[in-house]
């Protein structure tokens, strides 16, 4: 051995020699209030079903979603985005404007049964339509303005029926441009714009296509959401989104773009949100279950890593679970 290596100065392990230190010079900690949890509600009575691909994850109707709700609240987790899943699909969508559409009768009934939630709804078409793309189809591709006139029919009437935030997904070019500009004209200018301006073109959402029956019945995603391998076309949308008056930025999925949401933190001091979406958490619970990993530990491994990445926000299936160990440790 040589001699300088006896005649360390600096010993970084003197830091880690005990829990009570670790955790006085620990640099990141995760909170419920990280938490957003993502929640399907389907036309109808009596259902509460099992997504296959997500275990403990549920479609509900309205009158099977309220004993879900309390075991949020009772662990803190208060705020909650919307993805409807309705009766019957069309070519425009039509549910998802329709003043008693699936979404904005589930916002009025939880507004009524509890005032405490804060509700977000997920903007975009296609669990609504019938093809299952995010917008109206022209010539077998997505057309963007004609998109957009649907999607401010659609926050005009979630604002009407009390939502708190929206959320527009679509990856349409302006979405948050005109999504403002029909709030604004509604009276509606108190209400906050999350956008999902990074959206990539992810293998990732297999899951939720199945939990929110919005699989594309023809072609991809690819003419509207983000190549998996760029990051600097990131920037550009996260700065148009913030020209157009996004509030919130989310970056989307998280897990394999950490480096994503570390650009953004970068280039923007408005709030980061950062979507672990339907395969990152079907990957661990998979794992877990066959005993091939420890499934609570990787949670919250893997929240953290987002949070340490720089993510204000945390929008994930997770959140229900992460917050109990959370609110256990105390
Ligand atoms: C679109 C939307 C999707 C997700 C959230 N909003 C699916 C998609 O773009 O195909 C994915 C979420 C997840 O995988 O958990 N409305």
């Amino acid at each position: 051995m040589k001699l300088e290596r006896r005649n360390l100065l600096c010993r970084p392990r003197r830091l880690r020699k005990h829990e009570s230190i670790r955790s006085l010079v620990r640099e990141t900690h995760l909170t419920k209030d990280d938490f957003i949890m993502p929640l399907f509600v389907v036309a109808g009575k009596n259902v509460k079903k099992e997504i296959s691909s997500m275990p403990d994850i549920y479609q509900f109707s309205l009158d099977q979603i309220g004993s879900e709700i309390e075991t949020l609240l009772k662990v803190g987790i208060e705020r909650v985005i919307l993805f409807g899943i309705p009766d019957e699909k069309d070519e425009i969508g039509s549910d998802s404007f329709r003043d008693d559409g699936i979404i904005q009768t589930a916002i009025r009934f939880l507004k009524s049964n509890f005032p405490e939630l804060f509700i977000i709804t997920d903007v975009c078409m296609c669990e609504y339509t019938d093809h299952g793309h995010c917008g109206v189809i022209h010539q077998r591709d997505v057309h963007n303005d004609t998109t957009l006139y649907y999607l401010q029919k659609q926050v005009v009437s979630h604002a009407q029926a009390g939502v708190d935030m929206v959320a527009p997904s679509g990856m349409m070019d302006g979405m948050v441009g005109a999504i403002r500009e029909a709030l604004d004209k509604h009276d509606f200018q108190d209400i906050p714009i999350m956008s999902y301006s990074v959206k990539y073109a992810s293998s990732f959402y297999g899951p939720f296509r199945e939990a929110a029956e919005s699989t594309p019945q023809f072609g991809d995603r690819k003419s509207y959401q983000m190549d998996v391998a760029n990051i600097r076309e990131a920037l550009v949308e996260v700065e148009l989104d913030i020209e157009e008056g996004a509030d919130i930025i989310i970056v989307k999925p998280a897990l394999a773009y950490l480096d994503v949401i570390a650009r953004i933190r970068d280039l923007t001091d408005l709030p980061v949100a950062c979507y672990n979406v339907s395969g990152e958490y079907s990957m661990i619970k998979a794992a877990a279950q066959n005993g091939w990993i420890d499934g609570d530990k990787v949670m919250m491994e893997t929240l953290i890593s987002m949070k340490r990445a720089g993510a204000d926000i945390i929008i994930t299936y997770f959140a229900k679970e992460a917050a109990k160990i959370l609110q256990d440790q105390h």
